[in-house]
């Protein structure tokens, strides 16, 4: 039976200094499931010692109960349940509700969060006015840091971070709005008029209504598709401590807004390292062209001299295969063939794949495709521009972010993350008048 998460003091870690033969005892601290933890707080007090952990690589910084990823098992949970059952049975927005709250909500409470989301779906008009500041061939995901940041100049209502209720309608505000002002960023870079929001569509249909809807035509919405789109939203809703979550924590951790903390999550989410990848995976399919050039691509991804990597692929945590990436190849069989589109692009990554997991280069490092791999390929075929595509991810991610925050907002004391270092700079030397220096 899984120890359950609680302060083991029973448990110690012993670590000695071979110096001088100090020893001291750390605790160790169990979860549900994953690696035992050493409670290292009292490190520095009682050795004069910090740890060295850069990007932490082995290092927690917060115990929470959303999501576990067993990275060797190729499992993802939140709150306990399986990714791929949530891909299979669930809804976005029920999805959200399991992240913020714990549980998976009874129809009736359901209807109450569909009801709230709803209600929240429209913006500020002056909102509208922030996206002229932007050139029209801006990246979206400029405009999305841009006008997240400024929800808080327009939400004043609900900024009080210590009242329980106005953290509950950030979240609920966040959560219906980023569509929107996504849609809005898409909308905008291609000189076409905002589309409202409609209260009659689910989210999903609601958001793809947004995104393709044109005053002349509404969008025709293909039940396949908003299928898709709704598992790519669940897939991608939340995922442990990664980078744009890590920063939303630690924004959050200096008592910032919650709309500030999810502006910055946007912009950790930005880099191609991260959620930028899906959209450097299909310039990168493009960039190899054709599945002859795939040998010299994987060499070049091998080479430390030269900055390619193979988009898509690898993974801090999962060493198998992202169980995201097994679902959203799934939908891009679907989607392809229910949009009659035979892209070469899907022919040409799954080459590159197979290639790649029978080098022993990726083989040893357990380089598997990771989320970003195929949902390039879904989008681009439902139409999104290619920009488009890593402010999606934010959409999804920020019901993530926010549950992440509101779960560090209801722990027991909110300190401000403040990382150490190890100084190895210049040792303390006077200063040299400009006149002296040689
Ligand atoms: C996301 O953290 C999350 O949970 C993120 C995410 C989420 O949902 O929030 O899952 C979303 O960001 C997915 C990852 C998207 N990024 C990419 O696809 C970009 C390509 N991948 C790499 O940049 C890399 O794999 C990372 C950034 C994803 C992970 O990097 P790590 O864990 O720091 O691994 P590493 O750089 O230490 O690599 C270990 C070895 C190195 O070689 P050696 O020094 O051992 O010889 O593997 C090599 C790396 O050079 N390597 C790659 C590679 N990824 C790692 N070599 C070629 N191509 C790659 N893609």
């Amino acid at each position: 039976m899984p120890a359950d998460s609680k302060d083991t003091p029973e448990k110690t870690f012993t670590l000695t200094n071979d110096q001088t033969g100090e020893s001291v005892k750390l605790p160790v601290v169990e979860g549900t499931y994953g690696p035992h933890c050493i409670d290292i707080r009292s490190l520095h007090k009682t050795t004069g010692h910090f740890t060295l952990d850069p990007s932490f690589t082995a290092t927690g910084s917060c115990k929470s109960k959303i999501t576990y990823i067993d990275g060797e098992e190729g499992i993802l949970l939140h709150r306990g349940y399986n990714i791929k059952e949530l891909a299979k049975e669930s809804t976005y927005l029920e999805t959200c509700y399991l992240l913020l709250y714990g549980e998976l909500p009874k129809k009736q409470e359901l209807e109450e969060f569909k009801g709230h989301i709803t209600n929240h779906t429209m913006i500020h008009e002056q909102i509208k006015a922030v996206y002229q500041g932007f050139r029209r061939d801006a990246h979206p995901m400029a405009i999305m840091c841009g006008v997240i940041g400024t929800m808080a100049s327009f939400y004043h209502d609900s900024l009080d971070i210590w009242d329980p209720e106005q953290r509950r309608i950030s979240a609920h505000r966040l959560i219906a709005k980023v569509p929107t002002l996504a849609a809005m960023a898409m909308k905008y870079s291609k000189g076409q008029p905002y589309v409202h929001p409609r209260n009659d569509l689910s989210f999903t249909e609601n958001f793809l209504h947004m995104c393709f809807s044109v005053p002349a035509e509404e969008y025709k919405l293909r039940p396949p598709v908003v299928r898709a789109m709704e598992r790519i939203l669940i897939l991608h809703a939340d995922h442990e401590q990664n980078a744009s979550t890590s920063t939303v924590r630690l924004a959050g951790s200096s008592q910032a807004n919650p709309m500030a903390c999810i502006a910055s999550g946007i912009t950790s989410l930005w880099g191609p390292a991260h959620g930028g990848a899906n959209q450097a995976v299909l310039e990168m399919l493009d960039e190899i062209g054709h599945k002859d050039n795939i040998p010299e691509f994987i060499e070049r991804a091998k080479d430390k001299e030269d900055p390619f990597r193979l988009m898509g692929f690898g993974h801090r945590v999962y060493k198998n295969f992202d169980p995201r990436a097994e679902v959203m190849k799934e939908s891009c069989d679907e989607v392809l063939a229910e949009l009659g589109i035979d892209d070469p692009q899907l022919e040409l990554a799954m080459e590159l794949e197979k290639i790649a997991l029978n080098d022993p280069y990726f083989k040893d490092r357990k380089l598997f495709p990771n989320v970003d791999f195929y949902s390039g390929i879904i989008l681009k075929a439902m139409g999104f521009p290619v920009e488009m595509f890593t402010v999606l991810f934010a959409v999804s991610r920020t019901a993530g972010w926010i549950s992440q925050w509101k779960e560090m907002m209801e722990g027991n004391s909110l300190k401000i993350g403040r990382p150490r270092q190890l100084y190895t700079g210049a040792p303390e030397r006077p200063y040299v008048p400009i006149k002296k220096r040689k």
